[in-house]
């Protein structure tokens, strides 16, 4: 089994809001990229000059200027990159809510061959214990020294690893019940908890992807591969999706939530187009 699935986060405490969490895992909210490379590039600038000449000398022939900020040239210490050392590669973290379907569409990622994604790597608490064990880890994964199922061959062009914003892991109740009276505030506040987040992550380079972006727009991930600086290709998944019935089916009290959300402007909640057939 891999191992950095989601399930391994299992056990961890119930979080005080459980109904936030299972309407994440109905409605599948967002995955936000962050390229936070400027960490791992600010150190390699400091490296002797001879290095910075190589990789000067790499950066010229293929990247538009205003893209080099973006990228860097990793020299793993277990192999050499050999024919592709001079192939720019870019970091990206997944930032995502649990169940909101990151898990899927990170096999559609992996499933590109310049593109690896290393799973919730931080699910180790050594690897977070203190900010030297976190530059540890980063060091060695964006430098392509870290080895999971997802590690490619040495042209890999985008790198990255998966963050969940709430740890505590809940797997969707078969049929939980709503707590209908506190539905809309409940909504509001997970709003709220998504405009918080991105606030923090506007002046870093960063795309937003809805879960029915993926479902029912084709050029979703064809922009993801521009966004990751790859080239653009049909991506595919093994995954199988858990909640096949439709939503009606998936919610004990559907139809007080109905009738709740009907005519609010949360109403398309209702549609469920991605579980209809
Ligand atoms: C993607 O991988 C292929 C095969 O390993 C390699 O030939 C190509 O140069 C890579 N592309 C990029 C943008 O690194
Ligand atoms: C940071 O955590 C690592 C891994 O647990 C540990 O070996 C190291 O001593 C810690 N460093 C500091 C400065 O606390
Ligand atoms: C929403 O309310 C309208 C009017 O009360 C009704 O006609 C419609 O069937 C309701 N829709 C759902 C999905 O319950």
């Amino acid at each position: 089994m891999h191992p950095y699935s989601l399930k391994s986060s299992k056990g961890a405490p119930f979080p005080p809001r459980p109904i936030l969490v299972v309407l994440i895992a109905i409605f599948g909210f967002y995955v936000c990229y962050i390229s936070f490379n400027q960490i791992t590039l600010e150190n390699r600038y400091e490296e002797n000059s001879g290095e910075v000449q190589a990789e000067i000398h790499c950066r010229k022939p293929r990247l538009p200027h205003e893209e080099l900020r973006y990228v860097h040239f990793p020299k793993p210490e277990s192999y050499s990159r050999g024919e592709c050392s001079c192939n720019p590669v870019r970091s990206f973290v997944l930032v995502s809510m649990q169940r909101s379907g990151s898990g899927w569409f990170e096999t559609l990622l992996n499933s590109h061959p310049n593109i690896s994604s290393n799973g919730e790597i931080f699910n180790r608490v050594d690897r977070r214990e203190n900010i030297s064990s976190i530059l540890q880890t980063l060091d060695k994964l964006y430098n392509l020294d870290w080895f999971t199922s997802a590690a490619k061959n040495e042209c890999t062009a985008a790198f990255g690893l998966k963050w969940m914003l709430n740890q505590a892991e809940i797997l969707a109740k078969f049929k939980p019940v709503l707590d209908v009276s506190n539905l809309i505030p409940n909504i509001r506040n997970a709003e709220k908890y998504i405009r918080d987040c991105l606030d923090h992550f506007n002046t870093i380079r960063h795309m937003i992807l809805y879960y029915e972006d993926i479902v029912r727009n084709r050029n979703a991930l064809f922009q993801v591969q521009e966004f990751l600086g790859v080239p653009v290709r049909k991506l595919v998944s093994r995954q199988v999706k858990i909640h096949t019935s439709p939503l009606p089916g998936l919610v004990r009290n559907w139809d007080d939530v109905s009738n709740k959300l009907n005519g609010t402007q949360y109403a398309h909640f209702l549609d469920g187009a991605d579980y209809v057939r």
